[in-house]
């Protein structure tokens, strides 16, 4: 077996940072760039907030935006192992765009904030990593505040997410007197002294024996004695840690850290290299539909297209498609099989991304995320392998919450509307519909929240120059028809769309009428978007 492809992929971590919004996802990814040595100062946390109360909303849905296209996926190195963090949308609507991202991730680093424990966002993208299997790491963020107590933490933890949490380090002291942390395995204590204003510079860190500190009194007595109770505490009642029960995800390695003032992000950081999974086994099927394991080193270059993005490149109106490589090794220019069309294609102009800078890829592995331009040949979940036969797990649909409906303010813009609707629509924010509604022939629009509308509007405006008006309709349930919808009757206050492959959706406004429709309609079937 080729020892550098063997190398190359067992240094990769490619990862998410999952957390609800102002949790601290920004900061720790920031500091993470300054421990890798890819920046100097950590600065620009300040200059958020700056460029936070002076934007409008359409600046906000284009900064945004912005995050999503400059770094798609950012790669660096860190010590050994080369690092891939995708970008899932800070924003507050969850849509399929952050599950589709997930996707693409090996682990997941979950970021609590210390004051507030689990949030709503935390507890739908957790659960996403949990239905793929992700195995997840958490960090409990902004030690240097006040926050709620470290067993009650845990304790929701466990109780809201279900899932196990083993601390393998804990705080010494919290708040303002928070100053170090202990390595539970190694009984060595972390203590950290000031670093740089808002710890722009790396923090300065002593290593203690854990006997030494708490012999030399070198801790006021009542951080001594909290501490010495805690992890008594924790030996007694906390869960162990195991690398399988981790990478099974059934246990949660918890950390401590102030991400601001960069105290424990340095360990946390060795330690998520240290255990997180490198590229490994990913399921596909044949064309029998027989389940294959693809081995991320031993197979050959397959990859899946995981999003899209039209017009990265204002001057060039290009679409990108960016591909997961699942396994194997991935040369510039690389032809390969398209599973679904069956035919031959060249990935041409490969992209890897970091900050606003596109660069060219040679070469890449299993684990690596890669852009190509999109001649609009690649779809969300395609699949593209060296010898061809098989297909990776579909990414699936959510299903819609809202639908309205869209027109151009001036019909001579027809044209661009339609174009813009349709490239938006194959990256898969929006479903767009026809109404299937006698002698309408209204655009509807569907999506799982309201901000993929705004940001549709906005981007129809910015990069197709075409205003909308947009109507949202009180329909807020989706489903395939089966039979022949000639002869189905929808309900008054349900309608019948049809996407662009043909398919009817019925598209309804109340829970119960998805029954009640079927007992008018005998003969027909509802099938549900699948989760
Ligand atoms: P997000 O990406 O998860 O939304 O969070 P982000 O990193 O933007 O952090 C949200 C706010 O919390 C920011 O403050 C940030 O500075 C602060 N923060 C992050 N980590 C820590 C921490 O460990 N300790 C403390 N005390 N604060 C932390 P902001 O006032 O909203 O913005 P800014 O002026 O700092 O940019």
């Amino acid at each position: 077996m080729d020892t550098q492809l063997t190398t190359e992929i067992a240094r990769r971590r490619t990862f998410a940072i999952i957390s609800h919004p102002d949790a601290g996802k920004t900061t720790l990814t920031e500091k993470l760039l300054l421990y890798a040595n890819m920046i100097r100062t950590a600065g620009m946390v300040r200059g958020r907030k700056a460029a936070k109360t002076v934007s409008s909303d359409w600046m906000q849905i284009e900064q945004e935006r912005g995050i999503s296209i400059t770094a798609s996926a950012m790669q660096f190195n860190y010590h050994d192992c080369v690092i891939n963090v995708l970008d899932t949308p800070g924003h507050q609507d969850f849509s399929e765009d952050t599950y589709r991202t997930l996707t693409a991730a090996d682990s997941a680093v979950m970021v609590i904030d210390a004051a507030k424990g689990v949030e709503a966002q935390t507890r739908k993208l957790f659960s996403i990593c949990r239905l793929r299997g992700i195995p997840i790491m958490t960090f409990i963020n902004k030690l240097d505040l006040p926050s709620q107590d470290f067993f009650d933490l845990l304790a929701e933890l466990e109780d809201v997410l279900g899932i196990k949490t083993s601390p393998l380090n804990w705080p010494v002291g919290s708040g303002k007197d928070f100053i170090g942390v202990v390595d539970r395995q190694t009984q060595q204590v972390l203590l950290f002294e000031k670093a740089g204003v808002g710890g722009s510079q790396k923090a300065l860190v002593e290593n203690v024996p854990l006997a030494e500190l708490l012999q030399h009194n070198r801790i006021p007595e009542r951080i001594r004695e909290q501490l010495l109770y805690e992890l008594e505490l924790l030996d007694h009642a906390g869960n162990p840690f195991s690398l399988e029960s981790f990478l099974a995800g059934e246990v949660t390695p918890v950390f401590f850290g102030s991400a601001l003032t960069n105290f424990g992000v340095e360990t946390f950081f060795d330690n998520f290299c240290r255990l997180a999974p490198a590229p490994g086994n990913k399921v596909a099927y044949d064309s029998s539909n027989e389940e294959v394991q693809i081995d991320a080193i031993a197979d050959p270059f397959s990859a899946y297209v995981f999003k899209i993005q039209a017009n990265m490149d204002p001057k060039h109106r290009d679409s990108m498609a960016f591909m997961r490589i699942c396994s194997g090794l991935f040369e510039r220019d690389l032809t390969v099989k398209h599973h679904r069309s069956g035919k031959e294609v060249r990935l041409s102009r490969s992209h890897a991304m970091f900050g606003g800078d596109r660069n060219t890829v040679d070469l890449a592995y299993a684990g690596d995320i890669v852009g190509v331009i999109n001649p609009g040949f690649f779809a969300i979940g395609d699949t593209v392998s060296m010898g061809g036969g098989f297909n990776y797990k579909s990414i699936p649909k959510f299903p819609p919450e809202i639908v309205a409906g869209i027109r151009p303010l001036d019909v001579l813009n027809r044209k661009s509307f339609d174009k813009g609707l349709q490239q938006l629509s194959d990256e898969g924010t929006v479903l767009v519909l026809n109404s299937l509604r006698s002698g309408s022939n209204e655009n509807l629009v569907a999506a799982v929240g309201k901000l993929q509308f705004d940001v549709l509007q906005f981007r129809l405006e910015s990069e197709y120059r075409v205003r909308t008006k947009l109507e949202v309709l009180p329909y807020r349930y989706g489903a395939w028809l089966v039979g022949d919808a000639q002869n189905f009757k929808p309900t008054s206050s349900s309608m019948l769309a049809q996407d662009a492959s043909g398919r009817v959706i019925l598209l309804y406004t109340q829970e119960w009428e998805r029954k009640y429709v079927l007992e008018q309609n005998p003969g027909f079937q509802l099938l549900d978007f699948q989760y």
